[in-house]
Order: structure tokens, then C-alpha cells, then sequence
């Protein structure tokens, strides 16, 4: 899921969003195939935690170079981890049903893509120009 078009220049943040998408393709696959609750809800949880990281870089980076958006920055970041804590709630109470799949591809796919795209892209030119490397 994860496609050329994402890549922000920034090796670290680019091999971070891969393997989010790598996740959370995993955790539909086992929503699709029927996958236990539980399996479900320890995949959010992991899911959860790595995102915790790879916010934490972003973040450090944006704060190291003065990055001048970076509380609008951090402010969807924080939307993101509010709705992996949504879906976390709701699974803990209900298998998982097409509509929980619906919400991930909604709530959590399509909304990294499009925070990728945007905000990632924008943040990574700054960045890039900050340490002297020509923005892709
Ligand atoms: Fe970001």
C-alpha cells in the first residue's frame, strides 16, 4: 500500500511510514480473515506504540531545526493517536466487523496517505533545506 508517490526524502521518516503501512495492511488482512479479537487488539497495540516512535522522530526533527509549523504539526499527529485509541476501545467490546474494516482503511489509512502527502512533505522540504539537502 505503501507507493512511490509517499516518499518524503528523509530515509528514516520514508522506512518508518513503509512499515506502518506494511502494519496496518497486516491488521485488515486479519480483520478480513476473521481474526480474533484479541489478535486484533494486539495489533492496535503495537500498531499504537510505533506510531508513538515514529511521531517521536518526526517531532525531535521539526524541534531540533525550528521548524515553524510544528504545533499544527504535532496537533494532527495527536488526532491520529486519538483514533487508533477509538478503534482500540471499539474492538475491545466487538469483533471485528466489515465496518471496523471500513473505519481502519477510513480513519487510519487514507488519513496517513493524505497526512503523508501534505503535511510530511511540507515539514520534510524545511527539513531538507535545514540540513543542506536538496528537497526531492
Ligand atoms: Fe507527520
Amino acid at each position: 500500500m505503501w507507493t512511490d508517490d509517499l516518499t518524503v526524502g528523509i530515509d528514516e521518516i520514508d522506512s518508518q511510514h513503509k512499515s506502518l503501512f506494511l502494519q496496518l495492511e497486516k491488521l485488515l488482512d486479519a480483520c478480513v480473515a476473521g481474526g480474533e479479537r484479541e489478535e486484533v487488539l494486539a495489533m492496535l497495540d503495537f500498531l499504537d506504540d510505533y506510531v508513538v516512535t515514529h511521531f517521536a522522530t518526526e517531532e525531535g526533527l521539526q524541534r531540533e531545526h525550528c521548524y515553524p509549523d510544528f504545533e499544527k504539526h504535532r496537533r494532527e499527529h495527536e488526532g491520529f493517536l486519538h483514533r487508533i485509541n477509538l478503534l482500540k476501545e471499539e474492538i475491545a467490546t466487538s469483533a471485528p466487523s466489515r465496518d471496523f474494516v471500513l473505519r481502519v482503511n477510513q480513519a487510519l489509512i487514507d488519513w496517513l496517505r493524505s497526512h503523508i502527502l501534505t503535511v510530511d512533505k511540507a515539514a520534510s522540504e524545511f527539513l531538507l533545506k535545514k540540513m543542506g539537502r536538496n528537497p526531492i
